[in-house]
């Protein structure tokens, strides 16, 4: 290939690539497959690579910069042109007040002063330098002063531009440092840390050690495969630009193309950046990355640099820290419970302790493997986490362990309920009891059995199942249809009035809908949806029954696991027994007609206000004909229903051309709109 041909070619592959990026990581719909995409991308490193072009192409734009380059040895030492300081921390409400006071006194004001407030980030800190717009270098904090050369491993962020732009105009400074927090949202840490099981990796303990160590490897295709973002946030160095406020410079940011997280707002006074600090303490749980509390800045530019700092800290910013989510203590015993499908799991009884502001004294430890990785002993000490979700998790052990060299907590090899043998099964993580009739196994089913999702049968609890069970009463879900008001005034502690009105639950239990009693059924992997999905695909309980494998996997949802449970379970005898004299008592799920509206198969969102009814009852709508209603926006969406003041999710749905129904729209496919009334 000539010279001039090789450079087209590099200038239409590049265009090429930034196209399918865009349709890949922006609008999360892409075009072409993975290993076209990557042949794509061969083909590009090839030409830049190849001797005949030499130094004379400049790669620095180029997207092959997003996939990591040769490793490195070793990380250089990178000076900061502006050091990166750190904040002072404020733990309460005073806290807060008095950092006000402060900042009032060093101004000699008694005057409101105006504040920007932001959540505090839990990633990694960084320090980009762009000169004449373009990145020159990415580097860690370090000391401060000094940070690691980790340019390399921050290009394959994609929300990094290699280059600034100026959408509206703006000027582009010679100089600039832009500092920013890279972090890894949760859902994508969890994916990561699934696929690290599955390849045999150790776990990673939370999303920011994740993203740290992402950023320290020295091979950057290594990093290239993590899913880092970034959110800019503040200004170090900069030569050719000056700004009124930190507002303005937020604005800026935006404008040149670095991601700003949507929730910074301004506040007028101290108060409202302590009931902001109170509102993202509430709404913590359900943004899609952690934080660990927020940050209060002056707004000011001129009053920031009146401020000055004080050690490392700016005078004219605070970090009002959550409460710790993460502390230590002891683990006093680990105990094993029993589940349904006869799943031992080991559950860590620990020392209480307060973490996020809740007591904490149990863990789920998993299953053997896990132990075994944390190298977990009864005595040791250990940080436990409560992490995005409330589940208390424990993360490692601590300190000496006077258990060091021995061997971890080990599973035990018979069922501490009924003593039968406990096998785990090839290619799985769990031990199992594999006695059918562990009154462990059986309680657990009557209890799941009876649940509010299954036959919600009113005033039956766990300990009322145990006593019945031990009683020798019932020993299946079905007995409990039998039972007699003598049966039960003979148990401890029911009397007449309790015998009558738990017979009358269960007389009105009689008749769940088809998915609730398939629910009930407790059949593996299917919980809720897979039993709803069920119960519309095949109406009738006799097709579930009578369903083959083929025929399960032809729907969407199930896959070749469910399937195979689904299967497995209505062709063991001691099942169809049951069933058979559940239907005996009069246990008659209502079967409906197969829903098969136009909508069936059909993913709705619902955005915005309706007026007609609430989003619930829009949902039972578009349920009853057959149609799913999920909450973001995907490729796979197939309508968008807007009402009034819709958010961004109608913004995503434009951008990937799904069909947005305005309500007359919607009333008229679902068949409830008012036609011929005049
Ligand atoms: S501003 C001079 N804003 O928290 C102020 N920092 O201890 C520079 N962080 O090192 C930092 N979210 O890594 C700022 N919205 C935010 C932040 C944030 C997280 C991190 C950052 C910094 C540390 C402060």
């Amino acid at each position: 290939m000539g010279k001039k041909t090789a450079i087209q070619r590099i200038e239409k592959l590049r265009d090429l690539i930034n196209y399918h990026n865009r349709r890949y990581y922006q609008l999360d719909d892409p075009e072409i497959s993975d290993s076209e995409y990557d042949r794509l991308m061969q083909e590009l490193i090839a030409l830049e690579n190849s001797d005949t072009l030499g130094k004379q192409i400049d790669i620095s734009l180029s997207p092959t910069q997003r996939v990591g380059a040769a490793p490195l040895g070793k990380f250089e030492s990178i000076p900061h042109l502006s050091p990166m300081l750190s904040l002072a921390n404020a733990f309460s409400e005073e806290d807060i007040l008095s950092f006000d006071e402060r900042v009032k006194r060093l101004l000699d004001t008694q005057e409101n002063v105006s504040f920007v407030v932001e959540p505090k980030l839990d990633g990694i800190g960084v320090n980009l330098l762009y000169e004449k717009g373009i990145l020159k270098y990415g580097s860690t904090r370090g000391d401060g002063a000094i940070g690691e050369d980790i340019t390399q491993n921050l290009k394959t962020i994609h929300a990094i531009p290699l280059k600034m732009k100026s959408a509206s105009g703006q000027v582009i400074p010679d100089k600039i440092e832009i500092r920013g927090e890279v972090y890894i949202r949760t859902d994508d840490f969890k994916k990561l840390n699934i696929q690290r099981l599955d390849d045999g990796d150790n776990q990673f303990a939370n999303p920011r050690n994740a993203a740290a160590g992402s950023l320290r490897q020295l091979d950057s295709t290594i990093t290239a495969k993590r899913p880092l973002s970034i959110f800019c946030y503040a200004i170090g160095f900069s030569e050719g630009i000056a700004f009124r406020t930190h507002l303005d410079f937020l604005q800026t940011l935006k404008d040149w193309g670095f991601p700003v997280n949507p929730h910074i707002n301004k506040a007028e006074d101290i108060h409202t950046c302590i009931e902001y600090y109170h509102e993202m303490i509430a709404r913590r749980e359900t943004l899609p990355y952690e934080i660990d509390g927020t940050v209060i800045k002056v707004d000011s530019i001129d009053t920031q640099n009146r401020l000055g700092f004080v050690s490392r800290s700016p005078r004219w910013a605070i970090a009002c820290k959550f409460a710790a989510t993460q502390t230590t203590t002891i683990i006093e015993d680990i105990i094993i419970q029993v589940g349904r499908t006869g799943v031992l799991t080991p559950v860590a009884q620990m020392k209480p302790v307060r973490v996020g502001g809740v007591m904490v004294s149990r863990a789920t430890l998993h299953n053997q493997d896990e132990i075994n990785n944390k190298k977990l002993h009864i005595g040791d000490t250990v940080i436990v986490q409560r992490a995005g979700d409330v589940i208390p998790q424990i993360v490692k052990t601590v300190g000496p362990s006077a258990h060091e060299n021995e061997q971890p907590f080990r599973i035990p090899d018979t069922c501490p309920m009924c003593g039968s043998r406990v096998v785990r099964l090839k290619g799985e993580a769990a031990h199992r009891c594999i006695n059918l009739d562990c009154p462990a196994q059986i309680r657990e089913n009557i209890t799941h059995f009876v649940s509010r999702g299954g036959m919600d049968i009113e005033g039956l609890g766990e300990k009322l199942i145990s006593q019945m069970l031990d009683s020798g009463i019932i020993s299946d879900p079905a007995d409990l249809y039998y039972l007699t008001e003598d049966d039960l005034t003979g148990l401890e502690r029911i009397g007449d009035v309790s015998a009558r009105n738990l017979l009358s639950s269960l007389e009105k239990s009689k008749t769940p809908s088809l998915e609730k009693f398939i629910f009930a059924l407790g059949i593996r992997h299917t919980g809720e949806h897979v039993s709803k999905v069920l119960a519309r695909r095949f109406g009738i309980l006799d097709n579930i029954v009578n369903a083959n494998g083929e025929e399960l996997l032809s729907i969407k949802e199930i896959g070749p696991e469910i399937s195979g449970s689904i299967t497995t379970f209505f062709r063991e005898p001691s099942n169809l027994r049951t069933m058979e004299r559940l239907k005996k008592a009069g246990v008659s799920p209502v079967e409906g007609p197969i829903a098969s509206g136009d909508l069936s198969g059909k993913t709705f969102v619902l955005t915005g206000t309706l007026q007609r009814f609430s989003r619930h009852k829009a949902k039972e709508i578009i349920e009853s004909l057959g149609g799913n209603v999920s909450s973001s926006v995907t490729k796979n969406t197939d309508y968008v229903v807007g009402g009034t003041s819709p958010g961004s999710k109608l913004d995503k749905a434009r951008l990937l051309g799904i069909p947005v129904l305005a309500e007359e729209a919607f009333l008229e496919i679902t068949g409830q709109g008012v036609r011929g009334t005049g």
